[in-house]
């Protein structure tokens, strides 16, 4: 398998903070990769500089065989790797399938007509299970669906490779599996490879290929589910309790 996203020594600090120290690490084509590390470790400062959204101090960012360091968002996005975000921003008086046809005239360089985009959206709805909201305000949307949209909306961009930043954040135990089936169908069936922030620990364990293991900045673990959740700094990290308390 080849790596189809590496960083190499990313240091960030905000001041005097130390965000990010050193952190390399490697996803290869075609996994499914989590993120994981207790609040404030660094995940989405290593996802925004990942996509370009920050600048790092030092480091590189490798995507595809080919250096991305310092390109700004919109071009790493048309190279095919694209991030979801923490905090969801629909256009909230545009429809939900009008939000996700606006990210595909935008991102997908195939699509330079609305009638096309549209018909890609309606796909996506249906890939997301959206059915129901598709021609309703995305501004009137609940957390749920909202979380949904946000996935479609960076589909519609036709990625190589999804980054997602706590997409499961908030889903009750019932809405997760009908979620993480959604996550396996993206890598399945769009074979897209995902790097996934979690804090839904069972969520990652149980669809993830490989994790790695953030604490204060620095990477402490990197391996298959089983093999990090038996680490003992990873236990330590999450206090005690192991990766599952
Ligand atoms: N713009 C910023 N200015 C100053 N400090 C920041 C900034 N962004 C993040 N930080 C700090 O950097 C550290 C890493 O933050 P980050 O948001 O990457 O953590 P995280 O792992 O995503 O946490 P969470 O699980 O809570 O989302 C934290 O200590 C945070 O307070
Ligand atoms: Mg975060």
């Amino acid at each position: 398998m080849s790596s189809m996203l590496s960083g190499e020594n990313i240091t960030k600090r905000y001041g005097g903070l130390v965000a990010l120290d050193d952190v390399s690490f490697e996803v290869e084509e075609g996994v499914i990769c989590g993120l994981v590390g207790p609040n404030g470790a660094g995940k989405t400062t290593l996802l925004n500089i990942l996509t370009g959204r920050e600048e790092a101090k030092a480091g590189r960012v490798v995507f595809d065989g080919e250096g991305i360091t310092g390109l700004p968002p919109d071009q790493i996005c048309r190279r095919g790797l694209v991030k979801t975000n923490q905090i969801v921003r629909p256009f909230g008086n545009m429809t939900v399938t009008e939000n996700i046809a606006v990210a595909a005239v935008w991102g997908d360089s195939e699509i330079s007509n609305m009638a096309a985009a549209t018909e890609k959206a309606e796909e996506l709805v249906d890939f997301v299970g959206l059915e129901e909201f598709a021609t309703a305000p995305a501004g009137r949307l609940t957390h749920t669906p909202n979380r949904r949209l946000e996935l479609a909306r960076a589909l519609a961009t036709n990625p190589q490779m999804l980054l997602l930043d706590e997409a499961a954040a908030g889903l009750t135990s019932e809405e997760i599996p009908p979620f993480l089936a959604i996550i396996r169908s993206i890598r399945d069936d769009l074979g897209v490879t995902l790097f996934w922030i979690e804090h839904v620990m069972e969520a990652v364990m149980d669809v993830a290929d490989q994790v790695v293991v953030l604490n204060f900045g620095e990477i402490i673990a990197k391996g298959t589910p089983e093999e990090v959740t038996s680490d003992e700094d990873v236990q330590k990290a999450y206090l005690g309790g192991g990766v599952d308390a």
